[in-house]
């Protein structure tokens, strides 16, 4: 199975993925491209260093938009899934991919819009990475948002979840969810690494249970 996951920072959750590939928490399944909206982004660093090397790809929306006056951001979108497509995905997972995608990159990965050159026989499930509970703190900032409404009393555990992408920004189905409980008194960063820890276990599950529907 060809996994595509798209990136916009460290690349951690990335990494759970590279070393997940080949044991039984991610069976029969390769990564073929590695794509960044950020060049600086370190996971682009992690698919490069993987074994063996993983291609990676980058464009950023300002580059793009400025190499080609008069483009959208649904162009980038689109051409972002061009490329994409052209890795002939069975998934496409966004693992801290910090940039909204519009439908049209929906409707070329399930095959409502076709492009020129990558024909979609069936649709592409994406998934995506959110670090809190379902309809919790949809939107970005949402583990600061979480350890916030804790420190106010407001909540007692937050969480993470991997859900299909729908064009409602962390709307979608739910996959995978896992709770986090805070501890009184813990830091934001305690509550950050016990949650990122989490991220890496369920972004595999999540991986593993949608290419096994296929
Ligand atoms: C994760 O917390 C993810 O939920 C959020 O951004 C972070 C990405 O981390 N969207 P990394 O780039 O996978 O290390």
């Amino acid at each position: 199975r060809r996994i595509v996951v798209l990136i916009s920072g460290s690349g951690s959750n990335l990494q759970a993925l590279i070393d997940a590939l080949n044991t039984p928490a991610l069976p029969n399944a390769e990564i073929v491209l590695v794509v960044s909206n950020r060049k600086a982004a370190y996971g682009l660093t992690r698919a490069a260093q993987a074994t063996p090397p993983i291609p990676t790809a980058y464009l950023a929306l300002a580059t793009y938009v400025k190499q080609n006056p008069g483009k959208t951001r649904e162009d980038y979108d689109a051409e972002v899934a061009k490329i994409v497509l052209r890795a002939k995905p069975d998934i496409v997972v966004l693992a801290g991919w910090m940039h909204i995608l519009s439908e049209t990159f929906l409707e070329l990965l399930d095959g409502r819009k076709v492009v020129e050159d990558t024909p979609v026989l069936k649709p592409i499930p994406v998934i995506n990475l959110h670090p809190a509970l379902p309809g919790q703190f949809d939107g970005a900032s949402a583990i600061e948002r979480a350890y916030e409404a804790f420190t106010k009393g407001e909540i007692t555990h937050s969480g993470a979840m991997v859900h299909r992408v729908v064009k409602d920004v962390d709307r979608g189905e739910p996959l995978v969810v896992r709770e986090v409980a805070f501890v009184a008194g813990e830091s934001l960063e305690a509550y950050e690494t016990k949650l990122h820890n989490v991220e890496h276990e369920i972004i595999v599950e999540a991986t593993k249970k949608v290419l096994e529907e296929l």
